[in-house]
């Protein structure tokens, strides 16, 4: 399997729905700026501005997405919230370390793309998938719940 095929089969999908709106958006959203910045740097010229900028936002909105989902498996006392902060901990370090190498102009921004989606599917699949079985366990419906 070559990169790019790699690529098209991390896009976002139906199943990795949690049935909980407000995660299932941000994680939509999430693909679709990862994806928006793998179609940037596709694409022909120089767009290097407009990459940092996109990274940057993509960097911005992955915190703030784990902030809002801290705070939801708080609110519903996750009993393993200490562990699943500490992975959204590991990921954020290993952000930093690429954005050392965008500092350096080292970066390979499709390398990035490629950590960031495999890591995003296995945490929604695999870990996120666990709180929302504690939910469901708990005849909860979240569905529709704000932050
Ligand atoms: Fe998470």
């Amino acid at each position: 399997m070559t990169i790019s095929e790699g690529i098209m089969d991390y896009c976002w999908k139906n199943e990795y729905k949690l049935n909980i709106n407000i995660i299932d958006e941000q994680h939509k959203s999430l693909f679709d700026a990862i994806e928006d910045l793998e179609k940037l740097i596709n694409s022909e010229g120089n767009q290097s501005h407009a990459v940092d900028a996109l990274l940057a936002l993509l960097i911005h909105y992955t915190d703030y997405h784990f902030k809002a989902e801290e705070q939801l498996l708080e609110k519903i006392g996750y009993p393993d919230l200490p562990q699943h902060c500490q992975l959204h901990k590991e990921l954020k370090n290993s952000v930093l370390n690429f954005l050392q190498e965008q500092k350096e102009k080292t970066l390979d921004v499709n390398n990035f793309l490629v950590f960031l989606r495999y890591w995003l599917v296995k945490h929604i699949l695999v870990e996120d998938r666990k709180y929302a079985n504690f939910l469901q366990k708990k005849g909860q419906n979240l569905g529709n719940i704000s932050l």
